[in-house]
């Protein structure tokens, strides 16, 4: 089925008191805007249009990613139903099944829009919208029901009698389908003579029905599903619905958290069976973790790819790698394409930047590893750091199988430390070493019998 969906992401969104527009405002790790692109984009809409205006730029920027949405600008905000014209003047739209999504209606989901599409793709009705009865209608346009029982018009909140706002408890969501040539031919027709003063796209309803059409209404079982997030405390809300939403899945398909209502996950993220998410960890982005794993507490990982039986405890990872039966932390943070082999342990107090950690490596203590290759087998002694930035460029450390490099060691890049070497704790590390060899660079130590015990005396006495 040819399907347009039409996003409406215009408006300022006053309410937020914000500098930026309220589609770009975020639900979990994502702005709304592309909650609503993601719901059009998994019904199966063939064209995804959204129309911007408020902050144009920050929305066209951001959807910039979403290489299947073509933005339409709305220059002067007029209303809802005037973005929709602008959209169907920009693009040309004029027939199919047109779904119009408001850009703040971020739980909706696939399953519904769908189901909206089919409501109109039969002919049998020229529009049908969502609806759905929230425990606080207040602010929501109110469904006024025709004696056949379908949707007669709707009435804003603003121009309700307070006898509608008391007695109309049906609300519209947000979410309408129109047939495209019917919208299309009639969109003119709506005025600005309200309450606000602006074209409203509910009067479509009210106008195709005064052209002998018939109108549906599609009750939305759950309510959450249609909240629209117009100031904070709703945005916080319904980030909370959200989280239950996702955590709820996860915890089906096989998931453990010790308490729900302390992990965040983003809707694209998958985890794996008997994998156990601990309280403040956060997964966001394209993560995926395999089965088996303990993650958290306290542990956000944004774009990670983590394998089976991994322990993550207390670290951050950005765009990471690891391999299956990997420990890390407490407090490690991994980076910028950061790949931990198998069975390798990276521990308190240590970063990890674009390097492969071998397998079964240990980076345990208070360490940088930067731009380095690492072996398997490798022990790299705690406080040491490959010292990878001259200024100007970044260097790379090279370390072979097996090799062990003491405590406070640093390793001067570019260089190479080969198979089997043993560096001497506190070295600086400024010459490749060899396999095998033996690298130590340090002063002598000397040992004054008696010296400190004097010291104190003559001190002491200096004192006196
Ligand atoms: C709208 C509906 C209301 C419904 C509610 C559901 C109208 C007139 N009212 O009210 O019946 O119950 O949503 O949440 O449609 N926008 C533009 N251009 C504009 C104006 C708005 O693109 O000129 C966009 C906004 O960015 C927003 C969406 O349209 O994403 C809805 O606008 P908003 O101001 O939030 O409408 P509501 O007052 O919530
Ligand atoms: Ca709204």
């Amino acid at each position: 089925m040819p399907m347009t969906a039409i996003v409406l992401a215009a408006g300022e969104g006053t309410r937020m008191k914000s500098r930026h527009p309220k589609v770009m405002h975020k639900l979990l790790d994502r702005p709304l805007v592309s909650w609503v692109t993601r719901a059009a984009r998994e019904a199966g809409a063939e064209r995804i249009v959204v129309v911007v205006g408020h902050g144009a730029d920050e929305v066209r920027a951001h959807l910039a990613n979403e290489k299947d949405v073509e933005c339409v600008e709305q220059a002067e905000r007029l209303g809802t139903g005037h973005a929709v014209r602008v959209a169907l003047e920009g693009t040309g739209v004029a027939s199919g099944p047109v779904v119009i999504l408001n850009g703040d209606l971020p739980l909706i989901e696939p399953a519904t829009v769908r189901a909206f599409a089919e409501s109109v793709a039969d002919g049998a009705h020229a529009a049908s919208v969502l609806t759905m009865t929230p425990p606080d209608p207040f602010g929501y346009g109110r469904i006024e029901l025709a004696e056949d029982g379908t949707v007669a018009r709707i009435i804003e909140q603003k121009d309700c009698t307070s006898e509608q706002a008391a007695s109309l408890l049906e609300c519209n969501a947000g979410c309408y389908a129109f047939d495209g040539a019917l919208l299309a031919a009639h969109i003119g027709e709506i005025g600005n003579d309200n309450a606000q003063g602006e074209y409203y796209l509910p009067d479509m309803v009210e106008i195709l029905r005064g052209h002998g059409h018939a109108t549906t209404i599609v009750h939305c079982a759950d309510y959450r599903e249609g909240l629209g997030a117009n100031n904070r405390a709703q945005l916080a809300e319904l980030t909370r619905f959200a989280q239950e939403r996702i955590n709820e899945r996860l915890m089906d398909e096989g998931v453990s958290m010790l308490d729900p209502r302390t992990v965040w996950v983003g809707p694209d993220v998958t985890v794996g069976r008997d994998t156990v998410l601990l309280p403040m960890t956060m997964l966001w982005g394209e993560t995926s973790v395999g089965e088996e794993c303990v993650i958290g507490p306290n542990t956000r990982l944004t774009d990670c790819t983590v394998a089976d039986h991994v322990s993550l405890e207390e670290t951050v990872g950005v765009d990471v790698t690891i391999e299956r039966d990997v420990t890390c932390g407490p407090r490690a943070y991994l980076r910028g394409g950061a790949h931990v082999l198998a069975g390798a342990h990276v521990g308190t107090h240590v970063e990890i930047k674009n390097s492969v950690i071998g397998e079964g490596s240990k980076v345990p203590h208070l360490s940088y590893i930067g731009d380095c290759t690492m072996g398997a087998g490798v022990n790299i002694g705690g406080g040491s750091i490959t010292c990878n930035y001259d200024g100007v460029h970044k260097n790379r450390t090279t370390i072979g199988d097996n090799v062990f490099v003491g405590s406070d060691t640093m390793m001067v890049a570019p260089v190479t430390i080969g198979d089997g070497a043993l560096v001497g704790a506190s070295s600086c590390v400024t010459k490749d070493v060899p396999a095998d060899a033996l690298y130590l660079e340090r002063a002598e130590a000397r040992i004054v019998e008696g010296y400190a015990a004097k010291r104190l005396e003559r001190l002491k006495r200096d004192e006196a």
